[in-house]
């Protein structure tokens, strides 16, 4: 129904401010609830033992290794986040990422860690390649055309390979982010041969380079060593259409949940992929730098990072966002809570 075929009403019968006088009410009317279970928790997994270090971009962000993953895994569950998202810091980066598609990866190694030590947690992992090449492209490297650049089709088939070895060591879902083409399509195909038929595939569809994954890549130890992103991300002026044009291609390939990456600079992507796929789960990635800001501003008692970290995953939901990927996952769960 429009406005126009019904009256919104008038001052000073209607007031609008009547609806904002008590908590309760304020409560009844909101159209956008945060749950925990709609939120997915990063996590970045290295080798060692008693490894707890601390991301200094990200204050209460930590590489871990194996046994303080298990501890932290247990308390993820309890809080009852939706999920993990997995990413790995291999001991060896070599040209292809092989310890990616290793069955003694520590992707691999991880997930066997969590199905032990909390089984009913959902568990996603991030299929990409920079956090394992020593070049820290998303891909295999081609100089055979007389230019550098990450060689798509080649990268499809270890791509395939690395989802395969992710869901048999215990993956409930595997999440490619590299804005390879045809990377889904690729991935289901591997997936359907190893008979992973049940295990779906959370594309990062729309994925904008820039300036926000700065400090996803100390965490990562991910900073490609030359060159930048921007032959396979997107372009954040592009025609938003591209990132129509990119998810539906996606999901035409067999994505079971498509992705918005970065959430903040990019809600109106958020709420035009919503609209023009309804019925397709949409997750958004609140990431690093967004949350860096935040915790900045905040450590200067310039901002309340309670208030501005809710209201930011907030906006995003009510974008249309169905699931949010975000730091600040445990938190929420327990503001949620109080
Ligand atoms: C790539 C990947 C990146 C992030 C998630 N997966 C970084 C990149 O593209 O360089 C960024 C997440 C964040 O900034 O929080 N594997």
């Amino acid at each position: 129904m429009s406005s126009e075929s019904y009256s919104l009403g008038a001052f000073p019968t209607t007031r609008l401010r009547r609806l904002r006088q008590h908590p309760r009410l304020r409560e009844l009317t909101r159209g956008t609830r945060l749950h925990a279970g709609q939120l997915l928790y990063p996590l970045f997994v290295r080798g060692g033992k008693g490894v707890r270090q601390e991301i200094s971009s990200m204050p209460g962000v930590f590489q871990l290794s194996l046994d303080e993953l298990e501890k932290e895994v247990r308390e993820v569950a309890e809080l009852g986040v939706g999920g993990i998202l997995l990413f790995g810091i291999p001991d060896e980066k070599d040209p292809t990422g092989a310890d990616s598609f290793s069955d003694d990866g520590i992707v691999q190694q991880s997930l066997r860690v969590v199905k032990r030590a909390a089984p009913q947690l959902y568990a996603v992992t991030d299929v990409c390649f920079c956090e394992y090449t020593d070049h820290g492209h998303c891909g295999v490297i081609d100089q055979s055309t007389g230019r550098t650049d990450v060689n798509n089709d080649a990268t499809l088939e270890l791509l395939g390979k690395q989802a395969v070895s992710h869901a048999r060591a215990g993956a409930d879902m595997v999440a490619p982010s590299g804005m390879m083409d045809g990377m889904v399509g690729a991935i289901r195909k591997a997936l359907d041969g190893a008979s992973l038929t049940h295990v779906p595939i959370m594309a990062y569809s729309a994925k904008f380079a820039g300036g926000f994954y700065g400090p996803f890549r100390e965490a990562a130890e991910s900073t490609p060593q030359f060159g930048d992103r921007r032959s396979y991300q997107m372009d954040c002026a592009a025609d938003p259409g591209q990132a129509l044009r990119e998810t539906a291609f996606d999901i035409a390939e067999g994505a079971d949940v498509v992705m918005v990456k970065p959430a903040l600079a990019y809600l109106d992507i958020v709420a035009e992929v919503s609209r023009t796929f309804p019925g397709v789960p949409l997750a958004a990635y609140n990431v690093s730098g967004e949350y860096s800001m935040v915790k900045a501003a905040a450590a200067r008692g310039w901002i309340d990072e309670r208030a501005v970290a809710t209201e930011i995953v907030t906006g995003i939901v009510r974008a249309g966002a169905t699931i949010v990927i975000t730091y600040w996952a445990k938190d929420l769960a327990r503001w949620l809570k109080a």
